[in-house]
């Protein structure tokens, strides 16, 4: 089988972090990307001298272009800037637009058959700008968020109820941030709906605590966001692509009629395999659950409204 490469563009908290998942758990190559110079270059080199100690074969280089990332399966978005206290997903709006559609320009003329992975923020705004960037169809763009904010609701429901994560599934819809949509019918414990398990005022405070997951590390942070979960959200993708596996995990796609959206990106169940993504998974939504959907791929819309009427930068 040939070695398989996935270049990770931004060589940030996220970034490199993401490097070392894919490196350490030997599922490819890595080529990593930065604008500032030495920086991608010391932050491989670095990785790579670990590989001995770990135990893992995988190459990684890092660059300031794109000639070694040439032939990507798999090129992964995390340049842009990170949130910074009190900064709203919308504030990076403008920054970031620039920054993806650039980025995504140089990685997709040398990988016209690679799957983009979008993580920059905001998401799924970040997804239009990679799409058209890129040219490529909706099965080669999606973006990392719902298995993080599935990944933090997990988290809560583990703690709150003393039982292990592995044993804890959730399910969380819409857009990334403030309007996602935590389904706590459809998340469960051993395959228990965790409506079973706990009072309507615990759900309740778990929702919140996940809607505000990303603003509760940046308030402890004081100085960039989250990235240790993020990366390994990315590590997940990266792993069901690769080897096929028919995942079933919440990204943010690309909607062609699904759940009554057309032209938008918003968080969904995904099957990601080889390709990319395989299928959406429709499932009906009670009359408050599509209501909240419609708000949070409503926000989405506007975002991307208002990104197009932006000047390009
Ligand atoms: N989707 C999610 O759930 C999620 C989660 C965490 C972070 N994020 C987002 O991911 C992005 C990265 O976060 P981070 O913590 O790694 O930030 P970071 O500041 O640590 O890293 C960003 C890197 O991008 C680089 N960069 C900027 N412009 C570039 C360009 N034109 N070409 C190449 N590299 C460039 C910077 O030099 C920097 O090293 C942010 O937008 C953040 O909000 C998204």
């Amino acid at each position: 089988m040939p070695r398989r490469k996935v270049s990770v563009i931004g060589a940030g908290n996220v970034g490199a972090t993401t490097a070392q998942r894919i490196a350490e758990a030997g599922l490819a190559d890595v080529v990593l990307v930065d604008i500032i110079e030495g920086l991608p270059q010391g932050k491989g080199l670095d990785l790579a001298e670990a590989a001995p100690v770990v135990g893992h074969d995988a190459r990684i280089v890092g660059s300031n272009g794109y000639e070694e990332t040439a032939n990507s399966d798999i090129v992964v978005v995390t340049s842009g800037l990170a949130r910074q206290p009190g900064m709203s997903r919308d504030d990076l709006l403008a920054k970031n637009a620039g920054i993806v559609r650039s980025v995504v320009r140089d990685a997709a003329r040398r990988s016209p058959d690679a799957v983009l992975i979008v993580v920059t923020n905001p998401l799924d705004a970040m997804c239009h700008v990679a799409k058209d960037a890129s040219g490529f169809p909706r099965e080669r763009v999606i973006g990392m968020a719902g298995i993080l904010d599935s990944a933090r609701f997990r988290t809560f429901i583990a703690w709150e109820l003393g039982v292990s994560v592995e044993d804890t599934h959730a399910f969380v819809l819409g857009g990334h941030g403030d309007t996602m949509v935590p389904l706590p019918r459809y998340s469960t414990v051993a395959g228990i709906p965790i409506t079973e398990l706990l009072p309507t005022e615990r759900i309740e405070a778990l929702v919140q605590r996940t809607r505000d997951g990303g603003a509760e590390i940046v308030a402890l942070l004081k100085s960039g966001s989250a990235y240790y979960a993020p990366a390994a959200a990315v590590a997940e993708m990266v792993d069901a692509i690769l080897h096929d596996r028919g995942r079933v995990l919440p990204c943010a796609a690309y909607l062609q009629g699904e759940y009554g959206v057309d032209g938008l990106f918003v968080g969904v169940p995904c099957v990601l395999g080889e390709g990319g993504l395989q299928r959406v998974l429709e499932i009906r939504l009670s009359g408050e659950e599509a209501v909240a959907f419609r708000k949070s791929a409503d926000a989405v819309r506007e975002l991307v409204d208002k990104l197009q009427a932006m000047p390009v930068v």
